[in-house]
């Protein structure tokens, strides 16, 4: 078997991280259960790029239970949990992935497409992308994909309006139990993780000001409200920036907030959100992160090339000298719940996972009746998981009655 890790050595450390996300994916592990006796995913090879971490290969097992082979490769050069690829790897699954595989990123991607997968599993799009591109003689045995991020779903249908998309891909991020959940409380507890690990500070009585108030903007702004940061959001949806104000928040565009933030964090999925014209306006020690899913939210580019020096401070904090001023950027400007820490919490990840899971068994079962189009998931779906979901917190909820039933379908019962 061919794969590329860091040091297969790690692998215990590994297995011991996928177990014990094991014991918090119930959603998941119930999906492996059922589906790992009739095995619906026999014959099927998937490719995956996405994030390795201990709850991918939580996934990554379920797809194996259920008869798939796969091949996998991460979606950022910085987010692979190397002691996971190497777990991975030793229970052979043929892994291209190792933290810090900026050069190398793209080769990682093209040899999990060279095992000529039928079905693609993408965050971000960069495989779907490649595949298209670089690599489009390998496109024939690929019957359908799934997408895990807004941004990747924003990608593909920008590619499915120019008429490139060649196969059904089915926007997993965009149910509900996915983007309400994961994109708000995961990414709105993580980003503070990896802000926690690379800069150990206090966020009360910071000024804390959040780029974009989508899902993820949403949860990031609770979340610093409830660690007493004072704060501010900037948006370019007059609709967003309204619901903003309302939740309690300030709201204002990035030129006035740049000299009044204590930390930034972007959230938009847009680039240069924040520029060099901006950073050049922040106070000394500002802080920035970024937990949209490229790092291109803050210009990196243009801080490398105007900054006099800069200098490591902690793991994932550099130190840029700018006009004299100090500005510190978090793990480069890539995703800093990743890159500088773990990732969602595994209870989230699971009805993610569950929606890929049960997205590419419906492109196994439906392709030939799919189109090359992007899908959504249905409400069934939606509905199975938050069930299983809640049942597994030992929540107990009410059902509509025959009465209530008609009542909602009528129109002639009123005042
Ligand atoms: P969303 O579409 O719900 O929200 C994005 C918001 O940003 C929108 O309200 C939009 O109006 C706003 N925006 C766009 N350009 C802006 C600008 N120049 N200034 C201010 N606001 C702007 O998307 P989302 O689901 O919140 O995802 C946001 C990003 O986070 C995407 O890149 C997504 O892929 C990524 N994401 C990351 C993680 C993670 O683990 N770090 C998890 C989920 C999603
Ligand atoms: N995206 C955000 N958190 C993640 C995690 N823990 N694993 C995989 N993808 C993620």
């Amino acid at each position: 078997m061919d794969y590329k890790v860091k040091d297969l050595k790690l692998a215990p450390q590994g297995a011991k991280k996928i177990e014990w996300a094991e014991r918090h994916m119930p959603v998941l592990m119930g999906l492996r259960d059922e589906y790992s006796k009739t095995k619906p995913l026999k014959g099927i090879k998937i490719a995956g790029c996405l994030h390795v971490t201990k709850e991918t290969a939580v996934l990554v097992r379920t797809f194996r239970a259920a008869g798939a082979e796969m091949a996998w490769c991460g979606c950022n050069p910085l987010s692979t949990q190397d002691d996971v690829a190497a777990a991975l790897a030793r229970e052979e699954i043929p892994v291209f992935a190792w933290r810090n595989n900026h050069d190398d990123y793209y080769w990682c991607i093209e040899q999990v497409l060279k095992t000529e997968p039928n079905v693609t599993l993408d965050d971000g799009a960069d495989l779907v992308f490649t595949l298209h591109q670089k690599m489009p003689e390998l496109m024939e045995g690929v019957i359908g994909g799934t997408e895990e991020t807004t941004t990747g779903v924003v990608r593909i249908r920008a590619m499915e309006k120019d008429g490139k998309l060649r196969y059904p891909i089915i926007a997993s991020n965009d149910a509900v139990t996915k983007c309400d959940f994961d994109n708000i409380y995961g990414t709105g507890q993580s980003t503070f993780d990896g802000i926690f690990r690379s800069s150990t500070l206090l966020i009360a009585g910071k000024t804390v000001v959040v780029a974009g108030y989508g899902h993820v903007g949403v949860g990031i702004a609770r979340r610093a409200k409830g660690l007493g940061g004072d704060i501010v959001v900037t948006e370019v949806d007059p609709i967003k920036a309204l619901q903003a104000r309302m939740d309690g928040f300030r709201v204002m565009s990035m030129e006035q907030a740049a000299p009044i933030g204590d930390l930034f964090i972007t959230a938009t999925g847009n680039k240069h959100v924040i520029t060099l014209k901006h950073m050049r306006k922040m106070k000394d020690g500002t802080i920035l992160a970024n937990s949209g899913h490229f790092n291109v939210e803050i210009d990196v580019e243009a801080l490398e090339k105007h900054a006099k020096s800069k200098k490591e401070v902690r793991p994932n904090n550099v130190c840029y000298d700018l006009d004299s001023k100090h500005i510190f950027l978090l793990a480069e400007g890539r995703l800093v719940n990743l890159a500088a820490a773990e990732g969602h919490s595994p209870e989230v990840m699971d009805m993610s996972f569950a929606n890929q899971f049960l997205a590419v068994l419906r492109i196994v079962q439906e392709h030939k009746s799919m189109e090359p189009k992007v899908y959504s998931v249905s409400r069934e779906q939606d509905e199975r998981i938050a069930r299983i979901k809640l049942r597994s917190m030992g929540i107990k909820i009410d059902e509509l009655t025959e009465e209530q039933e008609d009542y909602l379908s009528s129109w002639d019962e009123g005042t």
